[in-house]
């Protein structure tokens, strides 16, 4: 294992017990925000935070000053900001892989160029080397400089990736649509599943089609089935146009104008037929679903230019510095995944809710989504040893308003705590009126609302005052006391997304911290991986197929009796 100190079990700490008992006592004198924000008139400024574009409310959440108080000692009781420090720092916090864990290289302007030297690596020197070719090749895509092998300059991308190669870019050229400006649309395609593909290449012209092949390890094989598919049917279009013949200088000279990957994987990316000239490297220190500010990001460059991602990455960077330097009890960002451990912990939440006022942000929960649950969903800590308590909460979401109109109900009614997180921003891209009536703030007033509604709820003096029938009171009475976290910004710009998308990759890091998580390995996803290689022979060898459960073998049976 790498030299690093071994977990600190936050459980048996003092400062657990000290928020266990705090935790009893809130529930023996009962928790009301409403007589929390009566009590303290000062409640919402000392919740109330700022990172250079988000503006955060956290005093609807379930906390006072003792707990903030004891969520700090715990953090402290863990040694956070020394393991933040040894992470910046380029140590390898990643023990099972033993690799560095430096995302925040990948963000770091150019005058830090030398001072972060890991393991013999200029890190931020190679980042810089990389976006600048990356902005060089983009440059010449978007002016159209760059052009297909019939003379045609470029109208489509075609990114193929899958996790962390490509929820990220999706998410990301889903948020910033109104700032693509070359004309150039990007199609992601992820699936194994034909479907993806066959829909996604619908209305593509290969003459004009530029395929990005993004693979870390450049062996995953959802990736390069697809990316061998999406080969086939380039050369064969070409060749259907006449444009190329079945030689192999003609299909090379195809594939070296429409081809390009980005990979830590040279030997892989010249193995399938791209000059690695054309490849855009990143390295082991980078883990894939941190991979959307690196050369993964490749496909928004192209989209949106070199310029707007050079303030994406600033909007990482920014929020890397306020996480570094900001003491913890100021430090929104640390106070955000420590409330999350209050909840998980000792309220026992299973699930957090992170619910976007903004439809640009549609994939921004899916993307979450892997950020978060496959660096936390572990029941080891990084020394081997089994955690002592649960990790990893389901994170989930979708668009305000439309979640209203599905799964509020449970939010504001159910049996469960959701914890959850608005986003929205003050300005729109598309302003709009309906009548007099300005639809923006139509639609903020229902974020203000929902968050409102889940923090004080109705009482059923509330409901009866409204002359509803007794026996029907309790039907709709809202406890309230739901908490919530909003995030709010002035708009949904590229700094904005960076700092948001820093500002989960940090709560994720807190919350793996206190758990003594490894957050920064994934092996949970590979026993499925295996086990598909050996299965999926058995659709239609009975050998392969008789060294399977019953319930594989029903399965496949049903399978060979319907197909
Ligand atoms: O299977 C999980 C995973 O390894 C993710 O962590 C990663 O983002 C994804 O697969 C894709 O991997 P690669 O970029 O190497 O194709």
């Amino acid at each position: 294992m790498a030299d690093i100190p071994a977990p600190i079990d936050a459980t048996k700490t003092p400062e657990w017990k000290a928020l266990q008992e705090h935790y009893d006592h809130l529930q023996d004198v009962g928790i009301s925000l409403k007589q929390w924000f009566a009590s303290d008139p000062q409640r919402v400024d000392k919740l109330s935070f700022d990172t250079s574009d988000l503006h955060f409310d956290l005093s609807k959440n379930l906390v006072d000053d003792q707990t903030v108080k004891l969520l700090v000692g715990l953090a402290k009781a863990v040694h956070l900001e020394e393991r933040r420090d040894a992470m910046y720092r380029g140590v390898h916090i990643n023990t099972t892989e033993d690799r560095a864990v430096l995302h925040t290289a990948l963000r770091r302007p150019k005058s830090d160029v030398g001072k972060y030297v890991v393991d013999g690596q200029d890190t931020v020197a190679d980042v810089h080397e990389v976006l600048d070719r990356m902005y060089a090749f983009a440059k010449r895509v978007r002016s159209g400089e760059w052009k297909g092998v019939t003379g045609k300059p470029i109208k489509n991308v075609m990114s193929i990736g899958i996790g962390g190669s490509d929820l990220g870019p999706v998410m990301v050229y889903e948020a910033l649509k109104p700032y693509a400006d070359a004309g150039i649309s990007v199609r992601y395609v992820s699936n194994i599943d034909p479907n993806d593909m066959a829909e996604k290449v619908k209305g593509l012209d290969p003459e004009t089609t530029l395929v990005i092949i993004v693979s870390k390890t450049f062996t995953t094989l959802e990736t390069l089935t697809n990316a061998r598919e999406a080969r086939a049917w380039l050369l064969a279009g070409l060749k259907a146009q006449g444009a190329i013949d079945d030689s192999d200088d003609s299909v090379a000279e195809a594939i070296r104008h429409h081809f390009v990957a980005v990979s830590t994987n040279a030997e892989k990316v010249a193995e399938f037929g791209i000059d690695t000239q054309n490849m855009f490297g990143f390295w082991n220190w980078v883990g894939g679903r941190y991979s959307v500010d690196a050369a993964v990001g490749l496909s928004l460059i192209i989209a949106f230019g070199p310029e707007r991602f050079q303030e994406f990455l600033a909007g990482f960077h920014d929020l890397d510095e306020y996480f570094a330097n900001t003491p913890l009890e100021k430090n929104v960002v640390a106070l955000m995944g420590l409330i999350n451990v209050w909840y998980v912990n000792f309220f026992h939440a299973a699930s957090h809710a992170v619910l976007p006022y903004d439809q640009y942000l549609h994939r921004f929960p899916a993307y979450l989504q892997q950020l978060t649950m496959e660096s936390n969903g572990k029941s080891v800590r990084w020394d081997g040893t089994p955690v002592t308590s649960d990790t990893g909460e389901i994170f989930w979401g979708e668009p305000g308003t439309n979640g209203q109109h599905a799964f509020y109900q449970l939010i504001h009614q159910g049996t469960r705590l959701v914890p959850a997180d608005f986003i929205a921003f003050a300005n729109t891209p598309n302003p709009t009126k309906d009548g007099e009536q300005d639809v923006h703030e139509l639609f903020l007033g229902n974020f203000l609302a929902q968050t409102k509604a889940l923090a004080f709820g109705k009482t059923a003096d509330e409901v009866r005052a409204e002359g509803t029938p007794e026996w029907m009171v309790p039907a709709r009475v809202f406890t309230g006391n739901r908490p919530t976290t909003s995030i709010f910004g002035e708009a949904l710009t590229p700094h904005a997304l960076g700092e948001l998308i820093a500002l989960y990759e940090h709560i994720t890091f807190v919350e793996g911290t206190v758990w003594g998580l490894d957050s920064y390995d994934q092996w949970g996803v590979e026993l499925g991986k295996q086990l598909a290689k050996q299965i999926t022979p058995a659709f239609h060898d009975d050998q392969a197929l008789a060294g399977q459960d019953a319930s594989t073998k029903a399965l496949i049976a049903y399978y060979r009796a319907h197909r």
